[in-house]
């Protein structure tokens, strides 16, 4: 596409200079004798940059500048100011203008000026792209995980993050619900506006209610003034719905009618409030049983269930457990300025034998109380609870059968999993594996190199 520049002067005469010059030089140049004018042009089409005058009839070139920084801040606006008016230009310069020009200009002077101020802009848009690509492409960067199944997590968060749709996430308690609901609001549409949470176990019935959906003045002893609750608070944003399970039976009725008509009452009060709130629910409980059995309401169920989420706990995604407790441990070593950066194999195999009922926030405490009290380089032993039986007890868990191989084995087994899911995701483009990896490229090779896979042989 070639370049467009849009002449905004009231002078004819400059107008026609400034486009004899630039169309020479194989500019699209529109001209215009007024700042409307040049506001309809800009409002209909793209343009490499804007000429102005900054003494103008009308809008003032000012005016004009202030506009178009605010609604199209990608197009560079330099301006035209009269000689021995620098002030003007001063002015045009704090107000976001690329460049000046002080009139009478030659044509050299105003193409130079021009080009510079088109090439910075377009450096600038890179620079704006690229921080966007970088946003989406670690869009899931606190969110760690190796596991297959975790990957069509992130594959789900992405397709309905940018819809209104109902989310469920359904997991055993600490498996990440929560961090998958805030992951979901911050890639949305939504993400300027508030992420709630609420937890619905916490509260009696009547607590709940006036925090979900606020009271009127006098709607009860202490109400003494109205308040808005959660779901008005999260208007335009995401409300999320911790152990939705627990909600009481009236209030089932009031949440279905809010997903219904996007309409409830505050307590006390008799006006209809809306509120434009996607939610997102979660709960540890096997939804569908108290559906069977007459606790959960089977029409808010689906309503809520319209695109279930599950995460699986630790122990059936056991390629997960040393990469979470190598990332903890980096983030922990810093916290408390320790020099441990390694675990033992015997610190690993404890890790791997152990059955985590309280999955990733267990292992979190668990690494960061080792590496508190840690000495030294290599975190030698984990302190973890006798009670739990071993993975080895779960026999219908897949850990299961990968910690009965020797450990180097199996770590290692892990890793060529990982690596060659990653490759195969790329077909085989080392690149743009390592861009998703985040590692170093020679750690990448050596690593590699030590699981015996060649990237070659994954390409096409
Ligand atoms: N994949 C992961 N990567 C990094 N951190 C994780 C991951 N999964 C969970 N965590 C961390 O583990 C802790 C528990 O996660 P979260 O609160 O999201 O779990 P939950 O499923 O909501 O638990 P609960 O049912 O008990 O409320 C948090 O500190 C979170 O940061
Ligand atoms: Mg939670």
């Amino acid at each position: 596409m070639g370049r467009s520049l849009l002449v905004i002067d009231d002078e004819a005469i400059t107008r026609s200079h400034l486009r004899l010059i630039f169309q020479a030089d194989g500019y699209e140049v529109v001209p215009c004798e007024s700042a409307e004018d040049g506001l309809r042009e800009i409002a209909e089409r793209g343009f490499s940059a804007v000429l102005c005058d900054v003494k103008l009839a009308g809008m003032d070139g000012l005016a004009f500048l202030t506009w178009v920084r605010e609604h199209h801040p990608e197009v560079p606006v330099v301006t035209i100011t009269a000689f021995g008016t620098i002030e003007n230009a001063v002015a045009a310069m704090r107000q976001g203008a690329a460049d000046y020009v002080t009139k009478p200009f030659g044509a050299d002077e105003i193409r130079i000026v021009v080009e510079r101020a088109i090439e910075r802009g377009e450096l600038k848009n890179e620079v704006v792209r690229l921080r966007g690509e970088i946003e989406r492409r670690y869009a899931f960067g606190s969110i760690v995980s190796r596991s297959p199944a975790m990957f069509r997590v992130f594959e789900m968060i992405r397709t309905v993050a940018d819809t209104d749709s109902t989310v469920l996430v359904t997991g055993e308690t600490g498996t990440g619900k929560e961090m998958v609901a805030r992951s979901i609001h911050f890639n949305s549409l939504r993400k300027a506006a508030p992420f709630v949470a609420i937890n619905c176990g916490a509260l009696t019935e009547t607590l709940l209610e006036s925090e979900l959906f606020g009271h009127e003045k006098g709607a009860f002893t202490g109400a003494v003034r109205r308040k808005e609750g959660r779901f008005e608070a999260a208007h335009r944003g995401t409300l999320f719905l911790d152990e939705v399970a627990c909600m009481p039976p009236p209030m089932q009725v009031k949440l279905l009618r809010v997903l219904q008509d996007g309409e409830f009452e505050r307590v006390g009060g008799t006006q209809p409030v809306r509120a434009d709130v996607r939610v997102i629910a979660a709960t540890n409980q096997a939804l569908a049983d108290l559906v069977g059995s007459g606790r959960f309401r089977e029409d808010l169920y689906y309503r809520l269930n319209v695109v279930p989420i599950y995460l699986p706990p630790l122990r059936e995604r056991p390629e997960d457990i040393p990469t979470l407790a190598l990332y903890f441990l980096s983030h922990y070593r810093k916290q408390f300025g320790r020099e441990a950066d390694a675990y033992s194999d015997r610190a690993l195999e404890q890790m791997l034998r152990y059955r985590w009922p309280g999955n990733v926030r267990e292992l979190k405490h668990v690494i960061e109380r080792g590496v508190l009290l840690s000495r030294g380089p290599v975190i030698d032993a984990l302190d973890l609870p006798k009670e739990a039986g071993p993975i080895a007890d779960a026999a219908d868990s897949r850990g299961a059968a990968a910690t009965a191989q020797p450990l180097r084995e199996y770590l290692r087994d892990c890793e060529r999993r990982y690596y060659t899911a990653l490759l195969r995701r790329h077909e085989g483009n080392v690149t743009r594996a390592l861009a998703e990896a985040r590692i170093p490229s020679k750690t990448f090779y050596r690593r590699l190199h030590a699981v015996g896979l060649d990237p070659r042989l994954l390409r096409g």
